[in-house]
């Protein structure tokens, strides 16, 4: 059944959270059915679906499209829907798309870096919040790990404070070292969500596209559970074969 935030706050310490993100319909009716207690459905659509070579390149539109179709397919879990790039720069802005994000089928909203102000306002609407620290692609330049020196690593922790304080329920912890992913971990009273954040944070995260293996890359840090992308191959060559040489139909 679906849960909210802070009901899956209680799970802290006690269970694993499992997370995965959809994109569309049939793959969110799967992931409900194997029982996953969160759906994200990212930004990083733009990167693994839409072709793009940034999440920078996402908007309002292509989430509510996604969002929507999520909900069809999962109408039993609870679906985070993240914010796009830009779209939360300002709190009147924060506040008016997050709304749209959960009018589209969302339980709750996610946004990346120390965007205080904008955590509080749309909390104050009854809208409850997920942080993002660590990488946030939404900024970044690279995709390489952060919070290696101490003093980024102390930033992080600080920053993951403060949006605690601010009434975020949940935070995703991005590629970063596994101490400070244990770190955060121990220090936060909501669930810590990694990927590539080692393996004491509260929950994990995958890309669903990475844990399927679709696509030609894959970040270090995931997990291919199998290698769609081969069978995609195989099933297209053959059906070629047998189209032009009338074995189908
Ligand atoms: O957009 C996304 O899929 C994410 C995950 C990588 C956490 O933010």
């Amino acid at each position: 059944m679906k849960q909210t935030l802070k009901q899956l706050q209680q799970l802290k310490g006690k269970r694993r959270i499992s997370m995965l993100t959809a994109y569309n319909c049939p793959v969110a009716r799967s992931i409900e059915q194997a029982g996953i207690l969160t759906i994200l459905v990212g930004d990083s659509v733009g990167m693994v679906e839409m072709g793009f070579s940034s999440t920078r390149d996402v908007t309002m539109e292509h989430m509510v499209y996604h969002i929507e179709a999520v909900r069809r397919g999962a109408p039993n879990t609870h679906i985070i829907g993240d914010l796009p790039h830009l779209t939360y720069e300002n709190v009147d802005d924060a506040v008016a798309n997050a709304k749209r994000i959960i009018a589209a089928g969302a339980d709750s909203v996610k946004l990346e870096g120390p965007y205080f102000d904008a955590v509080k306002a749309i909390v104050n609407e009854g809208i409850e919040v997920v942080a993002h620290v660590g990488l946030t692609p939404q900024k970044a330049t690279n995709f390489k790990k952060v919070g290696k020196s101490q003093a980024e690593a102390q930033q992080i922790i600080d920053e993951s404070v403060e949006l605690e304080k601010a009434g975020a329920g949940m935070i995703v912890i991005e590629h970063v070292p596994a101490e400070l992913g244990e770190k955060l971990t121990q220090t936060l009273n909501i669930p810590t969500i990694g990927i590539g954040a080692g393996g004491e944070t509260d929950g994990q995260v995958l890309v669903i596209n990475d844990a399927l293996g679709i696509g030609d890359y894959w970040p270090p840090f995931s997990k291919q559970y199998a290698h769609v992308s081969d069978t995609i191959l195989k099933v297209a060559t053959q059906y070629r074969e047998e189209v032009e040489t009338k074995q189908y139909p």
